[in-house]
């Protein structure tokens, strides 16, 4: 579904600021798999994700998502926004129309779709981000923070992409609306066999709902492998100003206290497993 070999980007290339934001990068991920995409401020996450929907274009190396290549230019970018739905941090700024229904038919509009299909897309997209019926012939300058950051991935929904790009979604939002909006995303994911990538600056979150994490360092890969086998290295990550979620610290803890606990733990049902295995001298818990 997504390819990147040897990616780089620089801002301003040539300039006095230039600025190196990825370099060597090479990731495959395939259809349907959900990625967390974690790393430092300035690690190069956000210049990644707009390189797979061509915003901007690789300085060096090739960008293969959803049958596109981004780096030939007989690619049409308006077909690869369709397909490659991305929705910026804090996307609540971009919402501009009168109605919240206008704004969620934004994109599907520019698709060239009959207005029954647009209005159908609307509410199914509206429906499944949490938004009442009722909201849509408000202005969505009217709604709450997290009412306006529905609106906006509704907006990237009702397009029907077939790669969904998060960038921090829940970012500044209260956990209740937080916790929400993922699980949408996560069943959406699981529905329609979306391929997911999630930028976040939580552990816990991308630990509970990604397939896959990929860990970025000062614009280079640093690790790309499942939870388990990136929360085993937890001193590496603090280098690189990351930690591990609150539950792999206390096993890892626990393991240093003399505990027989596996490294990498990162979900309360495991850690309970084998925190009673061990409690029960070697029997299934
Ligand atoms: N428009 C720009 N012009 C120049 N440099 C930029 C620009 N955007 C980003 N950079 C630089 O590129 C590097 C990578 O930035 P990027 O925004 O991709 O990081 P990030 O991992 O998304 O950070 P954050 O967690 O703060 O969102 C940083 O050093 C940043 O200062
Ligand atoms: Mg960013």
């Amino acid at each position: 579904m997504i390819k990147l070999k040897d990616v780089s980007y620089v801002y301003m290339q040539g300039g006095p600021f230039e600025k190196t934001a990825l370099k060597d990068v090479n990731i495959e991920i395939v259809k349907g798999e959900f990625i967390g995409l974690i790393g430092h401020t300035g690690s190069g996450k956000s210049t990644l994700i707009q390189l797979l929907n061509g915003l901007i274009k690789p300085t060096e190396g090739s960008v293969c998502v959803a049958g596109y290549d981004l780096t030939d230019k007989k690619t049409k970018m308006r077909d690869v926004r369709f397909d490659v739905g991305l929705v910026m941090q804090y996307p609540e700024h971009q919402l501009f129309e009168e109605t919240v229904f206008k704004d969620i038919a934004f994109g599907p509009r520019n698709m060239g779709l009959s207005e029954k299909e647009v209005d159908s897309r609307v509410r199914y997209a509206a429906n499944t981000v949490g938004i009442a019926p009722e909201l849509l012939e408000k202005s969505p300058f009217d709604l709450s923070g997290g009412q306006k950051r529905r609106v906006a991935i509704a907006g990237v929904l009702a397009m029907e992409p077939k790669v969904l790009i998060l960038d921090e979604p829940t970012a500044g939002l209260d956990p209740l609306g937080r916790d929400e909006i993922l699980y949408k995303i996560k069943d959406m994911h699981e529905r329609m066999e979306l391929t997911v990538i999630l930028v976040s600056h939580s552990m816990e979150d991308v630990a509970r709902l990604a397939d896959r994490i990929l860990v970025m360092n000062g614009g280079r890969v640093e690790m790309f492998d499942v939870p388990g086998k990136i929360f085993e290295q937890g001193k590496r990550l603090s280098e690189i100003g990351l930690n591990v979620p609150q539950i792999t610290q206390i096993c890892d803890r626990l393991r240093e206290a003399g505990m027989p606990l596996e490294k990498g733990i990162y979900t309360i049902e495991e850690a309970k497993y084998q925190i009673s295995r061990i409690l029960n001298g070697g029997g299934a818990a």
